[in-house]
């Protein structure tokens, strides 16, 4: 039975993963912040470990706590928007650091302290980052942070594809009804992470480091 871990399970995009994959029959790692959010987690049958995405900290507790464990699959879900402003705007010190650290910042301690065990199982990385991050898609500066961070995500991703013995994806969800896309947006979270899961599962070594959306479409950088 195949092992995944997701980061930042709480709710949204991450809390389906962890509902699709429990249902398909794999094993499930499940990080969460608050004690409500792990004790339903463990409801729905995941193993859970406490992680605070912006601890550097936190970073080598879990790959110790993980240490002996085959992990054919980790995601990197977590993720904040920020303001929605764009660049007549100038973000606060506050809101631009939030935004960095969630989406940066943790993103890059989860590749350096998980990816020598998914060397081992060579298995697979992947990263929910953003259409809105593409430099060649960019219509508007409208959430101009939140677009900056994904950004940032991709090339910090890119960059460690090729030192790297694992696939490393990133994963654009699509505009998802979440916490996060708003009620008006276009997919309901369980076709968005069924799509995604297809795309996870067919990826291969040749496609490490690069970027799709959750139809198996890849995007412009
Ligand atoms: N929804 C969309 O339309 C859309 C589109 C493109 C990309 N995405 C990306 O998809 C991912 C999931 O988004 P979503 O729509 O499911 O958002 P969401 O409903 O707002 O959920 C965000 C998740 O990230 C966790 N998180 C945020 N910062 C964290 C931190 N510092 N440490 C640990 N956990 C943290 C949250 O945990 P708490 O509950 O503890 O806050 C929550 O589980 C994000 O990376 C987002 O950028 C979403």
């Amino acid at each position: 039975m195949p092992t995944v871990l997701i980061l930042g399970a709480s709710r949204g995009i991450g809390l389906e993963f962890v509902r699709q994959y429990a249902a398909d029959g794999w094993r499930v790692h499940a990080t969460a912040r608050g004690d409500a959010d792990l004790q339903a987690l463990r409801a729905l049958g995941a193993q859970t470990h406490r992680l605070e995405a912006t601890a550097a900290a936190d970073w080598p507790a879990l790959a110790a706590a993980l240490a002996g464990e085959r992990l054919d699959l980790a995601i990197y879900n977590a993720g904040v928007f920020g303001s929605r402003s764009g660049s007549a705007e100038p973000p606060s010190r506050e809101e631009f650091d939030a935004v960095m650290q969630s989406n940066v910042f943790g993103a890059m301690h989860a590749l350096a302290a998980l990816a020598p065990q998914i060397e081992a199982s060579g298995g697979t990385l992947a990263f929910v980052t953003s259409q809105m991050g593409s430099i060649a898609d960019a219509a508007s500066s409208y959430g101009w942070v939140y677009r900056a961070s994904k950004a940032a995500l991709n090339m910090a991703v890119h960059s460690a594809a090729r030192e790297r013995r694992c696939t490393l994806l990133l994963l654009h969800p699509g505009w998802v009804r979440t916490d996060m896309g708003g009620a008006n947006a276009t997919l309901d979270v369980a076709t968005s992470v069924a799509g995604l899961r297809r795309v996870i599962a067919g990826a291969t070594t040749a496609d490490n480091g690069k970027f799709f959306n959750f139809t198996g479409k890849e995007l412009p950088w």
